[in-house]
This record gives structure tokens, C-alpha cells and sequence, in this order.
């Protein structure tokens, strides 16, 4: 990890967008990402804010899933994978030699395309990162951080009478909503999820797009999607990331970055107005 973020002179799409009432929970400066040398991600700098919904969108291979992974090092475990730039979480750099990666993921969690329940019961399934981050001193305090992840998962009513079942008995929906309890109990400042409801029916997409609201009173998202609607339904911010055709005049692959509103209706790239009004995917 480079740290020349301070002096990085930021492209103009992608500035800083923060106002002074907004709190920034992770700054992004120059960030760049490659594969065994070839760049997904170049030179994006960004920040994200506190308690917004911040959408990612992009055509396929434009290196969204890349830099959702940067965003808690996901990468690390990536063969030929490497970061640099710099990436702050309340300050603190996430690439930092001294950087515990367990206590990362704990602060800024994950959410997969696909539902990954592990193969335990409901319970054991929410249980699972407090115990191995001692959150509890007591049985009852665990059930308690169980019941509040459930129903701060919109899972709880559904589930309260089989905590024992295993999670992979869920219907797809319900787990992708186990998965964020799991996520939320370990109490992150952020969530990344990387198309969330892509692998759900209309219905499943609409309680996962509701919850993601409620979840931004309390947490900071960022929300890898490929659909348009989803996007400006749940998001605050928007990303717009492009790789083919990029040429030497592109400092950065993030084309542009702002409100989701102006993004979708007042974009200032010509390919973000392309992307968004559906051109190509
Ligand atoms: N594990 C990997 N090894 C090598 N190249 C990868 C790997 N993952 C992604 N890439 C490449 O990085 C680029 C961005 O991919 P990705 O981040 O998955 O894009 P998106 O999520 O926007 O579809 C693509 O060219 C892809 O082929
Ligand atoms: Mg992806």
C-alpha cells in the first residue's frame, strides 16, 4: 500500500463529494487494483458516507465487485491481487501492516450475490460472529444479540418458532436476510453487499431493498447492483464505474459519482447517460 493519498490530486467526476454536515466513514484516495498486473480499478478516489446508501453500478467487468472488495480486503484473499492507493475507515488505514483483517471484516461486513448460510442451525448461523469476537459474557446476553440481529433482519417473526432449523432451509429470501442478521451482529459500521438480490424473485428483491433502508439509520452501505431501478430506489449515492474503451484521456475508471438523483437524471459523462437510459449493460 502506497500512501501518496494526501497529495492525490482528485480527478474532476470523481472529487469529494462530502459536505461539511456529511461524516465521512471511509475515504478512498487513488485507489488502483490489479490481476497479475493488468488493472480492474484505476485510480478511484472516494468517499463514502456515514448512514447513506451508496450504489455502485457499472457495466459487467467494469471492476465493481474488485473495489467492493478492497473495501474490506476481501482481495487479500485473491491470488495475484493487489491493492494500492489508500482506504480509511474513521481514519484509520484498512491496508496498514499492523491491520487485524478479522476485526476489518467485523467493522465492514459482507453480504454475497448468492445466500451462503452456513450448514447450521438459524441460530448458530446469527451466534457465529459474536462468538468468535466474545461479544457476550452470557447465554441469555448471545440470545438477546440473536433476537435483535433477526429482527433487525426483518427475519424474526418468520423464524422465532424454529431458531434450532438448519439456515439452509430457508427460502432464498430468507436467506439473504439470515445472512445479513449474521452480518449486523458482530455490529459493523458497514455493510457491502454485492448484488444482494440478484439471485431473489420481485418480491424477496422488494423486502431486501426495504430493509436496506432501515439498515441506514443504524449502518453504512454500499450496494453493488446491475439494476437501474434498485439503484435509484435505494441508494443516496451513486458510483458509475466503466472499463472498455477507457483511454489515455481517463485518469479513472470511475466516471462519475454523486447524488443517485443527478447521476440518473442529470448525469455529466455521455457513458453514464448511455448506462442509465439502458444503451448497454
Ligand atoms: N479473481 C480474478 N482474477 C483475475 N481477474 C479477475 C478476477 N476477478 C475479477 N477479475 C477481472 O477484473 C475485472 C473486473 O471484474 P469485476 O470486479 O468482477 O467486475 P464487475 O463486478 O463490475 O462485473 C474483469 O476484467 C475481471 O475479469
Ligand atoms: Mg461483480
Amino acid at each position: 500500500m502506497t500512501h501518496a493519498a494526501s497529495t492525490h490530486a482528485a480527478s474532476t467526476h470523481a472529487a469529494s463529494l462530502a459536505t461539511p454536515e456529511d461524516e465521512i466513514r471511509m475515504a478512498c484516495r487513488g485507489v488502483n487494483v490489479d490481476y497479475w498486473g493488468d488493472l480492474a480499478i484505476k485510480n478511484v478516489t472516494m468517499d463514502i458516507l456515514s448512514k447513506k446508501v451508496t450504489a455502485f453500478i457499472g457495466p459487467s467487468g467494469c471492476g465493481k465487485s474488485t473495489f467492493l472488495r478492497a473495501l474490506n480486503r476481501m482481495n487479500d484473499t485473491i491470488d495475484g491481487c493487489e491493492v494500492t492507493g489508500e482506504i480509511t475507515l474513521d481514519g484509520n488505514d484498512i491496508y496498514a501492516r499492523d491491520m487485524d483483517t478479522v476485526f476489518l471484516r467485523q467493522w465492514v461486513g459482507m453480504v454475497f450475490q448468492k445466500p451462503n448460510p452456513f450448514p447450521k442451525s438459524i441460530y448458530e448461523n446469527v451466534a457465529y460472529g459474536p462468538r468468535i469476537h466474545g461479544l457476550f459474557r452470557t447465554k441469555s446476553e448471545l440470545d438477546d444479540i440473536v433476537e435483535q440481529s433477526l429482527i433487525g433482519a426483518g427475519l424474526w417473526d418468520e423464524v422465532k418458532d424454529r431458531l434450532r432449523n438448519p439456515g439452509t432451509g430457508l427460502s432464498g429470501g430468507q436467506q439473504q436476510r439470515l445472512c445479513i442478521a449474521r452480518a449486523i451482529a458482530v455490529n459493523p459500521e458497514v455493510i457491502l453487499m454485492d448484488e444482494p438480490a440478484s439471485a431473489l424473485d420481485p418480491i424477496a428483491t422488494r423486502k431486501i431493498e426495504e430493509l436496506i433502508h432501515k439498515l441506514a439509520e443504524n449502518y453504512t452501505i454500499v450496494i453493488v447492483t446491475h439494476s437501474m431501478a434498485q439503484a435509484q430506489r435505494v441508494a443516496d449515492k451513486t458510483a458509475f464505474f466503466y472499463a472498455a474503451g477507457l483511454t489515455e484521456d481517463d485518469d479513472s475508471n470511475l466516471i462519475e459519482f454523486g447524488d443517485t438523483a443527478q447521476v440518473f437524471n442529470n448525469p455529466i459523462d455521455e457513458r453514464t447517460r448511455q448506462y442509465v437510459e439502458g444503451a448497454f449493460g
